[in-house]
């Protein structure tokens, strides 16, 4: 059976690559249950610090869900497509350390959801991202009309709905769709170059700002600053924190223990 979905690991970071080149790397339902199981598993695995998510070959990150699978579907089961993909982008999401996608090509449709319920988009000046659903008689259904909505506001989130447009890595950097373009040469480079940063800080502050970020922006304020709190608080339990502190009072590096 082939592999949809491949993982290399780099020292602690794992990439995952959405392997269907021929299809554009468009997400059916073999390769999305692929992506759930080896989300999940990674969840479980305390040696991978980071993840770095991308499309195989030249062209494509993820053109979108599979249009040959949704054709032919009723209702009910088109409901539970979106929702089984809005489950695993919401997996994806919630993913206890960073999150980065290295949007290759095309990220349309589903691909540019997959690159939403990432924590950092990092694009090749030759990434093309847009929600082209219109153009199929349906709507975004894992999770685009929300996150796309919360990332560029509803303005520029309607503007791409409704028409369908295709825009290039720097109009999505212009308007926040995206957090960096780089050359494609240097895209895995750059991505993996971010994501060992970040695995070098103090890994459950990272996971708890993460969590912070993710919970308290779907608050009101108050409740939002409630919460933030009671993290930073929680910090304050870890040796992590002790050794942050008294390494920087000492001028030395510290060693985190993820502790
Ligand atoms: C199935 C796809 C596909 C897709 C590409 N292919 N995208 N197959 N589903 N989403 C297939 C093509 O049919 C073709 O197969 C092969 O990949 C190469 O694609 P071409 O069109 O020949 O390449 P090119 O001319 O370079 O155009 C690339 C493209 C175009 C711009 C990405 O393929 C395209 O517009 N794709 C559809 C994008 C889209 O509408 N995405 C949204 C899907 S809906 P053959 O066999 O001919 O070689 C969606 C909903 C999500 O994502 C929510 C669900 C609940």
């Amino acid at each position: 059976m082939p592999d949809n979905i491949v993982v290399e690991r780099d020292g602690a970071i794992a990439v995952i690559i959405v392997n269907r080149p021929k299809e554009m790397n468009a997400l059916n339902l073999a390769t999305m249950l692929e992506l759930d199981r080896i989300i999940r598993s990674l969840e479980d695995d305390q040696s991978v610090g980071a993840l770095i998510i991308t499309g195989s070959g030249e062209k494509a990150f993820v053109a979108g869900a599979d249009i040959s699978e949704m054709a032919d579907m009723g209702a009910m089961q088109a409901k539970e497509w979106a929702r089984l993909g809005q489950q695993v982008f919401s997996r994806i999401e919630n993913f206890p350390r960073p999150v980065i996608a290295a949007v290759n090509g095309y990220a349309l449709g589903g691909g540019c959801e997959l690159a939403m319920a990432c924590d950092i988009r990092l694009a090749s000046e030759k990434a093309k991202f847009g929600q082209p659903e219109v153009n199929l008689g349906i709507i975004p259904g894992f999770g685009g009309t929300q996150r796309l909505t919360r990332l560029v506001g509803k303005g520029q989130a309607k503007l791409l709905i409704f028409s369908g447009d295709i825009i290039d890595a720097q109009e999505a950097l212009r308007i926040g769709l995206v957090d960096r373009v780089v050359s494609a040469d240097e895209l895995m480079v750059a991505a993996k170059a971010l994501a060992n940063k970040m695995i070098a800080k103090a890994p459950l502050a990272v996971s708890q700002a993460k969590l912070a970020i993710n919970k308290g922006v779907e608050m009101d304020s108050e409740s939002g600053y409630m919460f933030e709190s009671e993290i930073f608080g929680m910090c304050f339990t870890t040796a992590d924190q002790k050794e942050g502190m008294r390494a920087f009072l000492e001028k030395r590096k510290p060693v985190f223990s993820g502790q």
